[in-house]
């Protein structure tokens, strides 16, 4: 369901993208009519900090793109800017029947459950507070692998400094796991299904998947961030030999034509043999025809001299 919705965001997204080129000399948006009904329906959803939290995952995911980091309306797509007094002034059974209906480029976010609507109504009721990112705490993360009993686990523990100079545990704190993909850009959520949080000793264990791939040791790269409106994002990077060894580990090790040609396959030995070779047979050739004509130059001022 979610992977059905990621889907459909990325499409709009293309489509968006290619009709953003017209659609920009329009900056502003016409008035979008909320029927009255919609309007006063009252927000069941307290703003509390879950809430939020909840609204900014979504928000990052599904709408930053558009609406921007900031809510400025000044993400990759040309669109509204939910800071506005203007904005503000509606109600909150306006801005849910907005997102919930969609309006041209805007998508419909019919799909996402009615509380998850009304936690991205209150996030995004929040975006034009002032957050200082100086105001953001600091919490560090780290990960332990666990593997007794044959049963693999991935404990994250997440601490911060206190006003005391201690560190403490930090309860409460959600955690997302992921393994590095091989291009080493991109991230693979791995145990995504439901939402950790740290306990009161600062800890969240989750059990590990054996069926992931590493590289051509079984290597793999773990990463534990830590995501929470109060704190500065943080993450941590382990390796681990707990993936399957991938026998053809293409783009790690044999890809690289410098590091050992014994991981070339031959057609690309002989080709780029054959091609350079080339490439200095006409270089010579050249040379040899430059020095020709120079030659049969200083012949003919030989022959006109005597
Ligand atoms: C593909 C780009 C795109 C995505 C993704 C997107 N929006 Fe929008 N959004 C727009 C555009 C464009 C408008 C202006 C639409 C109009 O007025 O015709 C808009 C308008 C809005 C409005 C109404 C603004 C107003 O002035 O009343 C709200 C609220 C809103 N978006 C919230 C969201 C939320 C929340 C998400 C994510 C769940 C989201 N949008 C995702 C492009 C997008």
């Amino acid at each position: 369901m979610k992977m059905k919705r990621n889907i459909l965001t990325v499409a709009t997204l293309v489509v968006a993208f290619i009709f953003s080129g017209s659609s920009a000399v329009a900056q502003d948006f016409a008035l979008w009519p909320v029927p009255d009904e919609a309007a006063a329906v009252e927000n069941p959803v307290a703003p509390t900090k879950e809430s939020l939290q909840s609204g900014k995952s979504l928000f990052d995911l599904q709408c930053k793109a558009c609406h921007g980091e900031s809510g400025k309306g000044d993400g990759l797509i040309k669109s509204a800017d939910l800071t506005t007094p203007e904005f503000l002034a509606q109600t909150d059974g306006a801005i849910h029947y907005k997102i919930h209906q969609g309006r041209g480029v805007m998508p419909s976010f019919s799909t996402l459950p009615d509380e998850q609507l009304w936690d991205l109504v209150n996030y995004v009721r929040s975006l034009s507070m002032v957050r200082d990112s100086a105001d953001l705490k600091d919490a560090t993360v780290s990960i332990y692998f666990n593997d007794a009993d044959g049963q693999r686990e991935l404990t994250a523990k997440v601490e911060e400094t206190n006003a005391e100079g201690q560190v403490v545990p930090v309860a409460g704190m959600k955690v997302n796991f992921a393994v590095k993909t091989h291009f080493e850009v991109g991230f693979l959520p791995i145990v995504a299904a439901t939402d950790h949080y740290t306990n009161d000793n600062g800890t969240v264990t989750v059990a590990f998947d054996d069926t992931l791939i590493g590289d051509a040791k079984g290597v793999l790269h773990v990463v534990a961030s830590i995501e929470d409106m109060d704190y500065a994002p943080a993450q941590v990077t382990e390796a681990v030999e707990w993936g399957k060894p991938n026998p053809e580990d293409y783009w790690t090790d044999r890809r690289a034509l410098w590091k050992n040609n014994e991981y070339v396959p031959l057609w690309l030995l002989i080709s780029f043999t054959v091609s350079a070779l080339g490439i200095w047979l006409i270089i010579g050739y050249v040379a040899l025809l430059a020095r020709k004509i120079k030659l049969e130059g200083d012949r003919y001022e030989n022959d006109v001299n005597t």
